[in-house]
């Protein structure tokens, strides 16, 4: 790909806990996966870098405690990383560090520039506001304040994501999990972002529903073109949305690259287990 790439991740790092002599070097005995025995600090993200290109949909794959969604909530400002650069090529952005920026400009990114979905709807959602509520409350944040072009844009969101137009002034706690799942996906595409994060979208969901969310993402992407890190610990779900993907274990990434190629080949022992409990 010769393209320039919309996100580039450069040396992120995420530690919860100070660190000590013996967890600097990734193969000490004090390290169980990513626990320092010695110290207690939890190595959740340790040295993680990737591109993310125009339109791609990017796979993120990894067992449960990798660091997925650590990594994910860093590029979306939940969370201070401990370490790292993140560059995003959008006007006005193109050449900072998105992670040293002020938090008003760090606002501004997750309003315009990001949409998240999150792996828990209570973090995305506010369970006892009207989904369309939930949907303006985004718009609003970008700075809409017309309330009849957001009723309308709502209700279209809506009605792509299959949630019918009589239950958008429901709560989402009155919904069911694939429900919940497509107001947040509704929720982050509200203002049009160049960039959308999905963190394990279908997890718990059962397999109908499953399918139907994955084939709303599918549309999502073919319609919008939007640039896509789609996070599960699911290699199948991975194999249904993502051109290129990484392996993480133990907060690294430690396979790279395009999902067949992964999924023909698998290079890490890792991933080899991985791929064969596919079969
Ligand atoms: N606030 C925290 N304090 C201490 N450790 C944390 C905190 N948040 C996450 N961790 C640890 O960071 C590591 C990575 O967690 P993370 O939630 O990113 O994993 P994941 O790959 O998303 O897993 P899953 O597939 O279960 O969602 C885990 O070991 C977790 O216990
Ligand atoms: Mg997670
Ligand atoms: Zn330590």
């Amino acid at each position: 790909m010769s393209e320039t790439p919309i996100v580039q991740v450069r040396h992120l790092q995420k530690q919860f806990g100070a660190g000590c002599p013996h967890c600097l070097d990734k193969e000490s005995v004090y390290l169980e996966k990513n626990y320092c025995t010695s110290c207690g600090t939890v190595h959740a993200v340790r040295d993680v870098s990737f591109d993310l290109y125009p339109g791609e949909v990017l796979g993120i794959v990894g067992e449960s405690g990798s660091g997925k969604s650590t990594m994910l909530q860093g590029l979306y400002f939940d969370g201070d990383m401990t370490a790292g650069e993140v560059y995003i090529n959008q006007p006005g952005l193109a050449g900072h560090n998105v992670l040293t920026l002020s938090s008003q400009q760090k606002r501004y990114i997750r309003n315009n520039v990001y949409g998240m979905v999150y792996q828990n709807p209570v973090h995305g959602l506010k369970m006892n506001f009207s989904s369309i509520g939930n949907i303006a409350e985004k718009m609003i944040a970008a700075g809409n304040r017309h309330v009849g072009s957001m009723e309308k844009r709502g209700e279209e969101l809506l009605k792509n994501v299959h949630i019918p137009l009589r239950r958008r002034k429901e709560e989402p706690q009155n919904f069911s999990g694939g429900m919940q799942q497509r107001v947040q996906i509704a929720k982050a595409l509200s203002n049009n972002p160049p960039i959308l994060f999905l963190d394990e979208v279908t997890t718990g969901l059962d397999l109908s529903v499953q399918a139907s969310v994955l084939d709303l993402i599918k549309q999502i992407q073919r319609e919008l073109q939007i640039s896509m890190v789609v996070v599960s610990h699911d290699l199948a779900v991975i194999r249904m949305l993502a051109d290129r993907s990484i392996v993480m274990l133990n907060g690294e990434i430690i396979e790279n690259g395009l999902t067949d190629q992964i999924l023909e080949d698998p290079q890490h022992e890792y991933t080899q287990q991985l791929v064969y409990s596919l079969l």
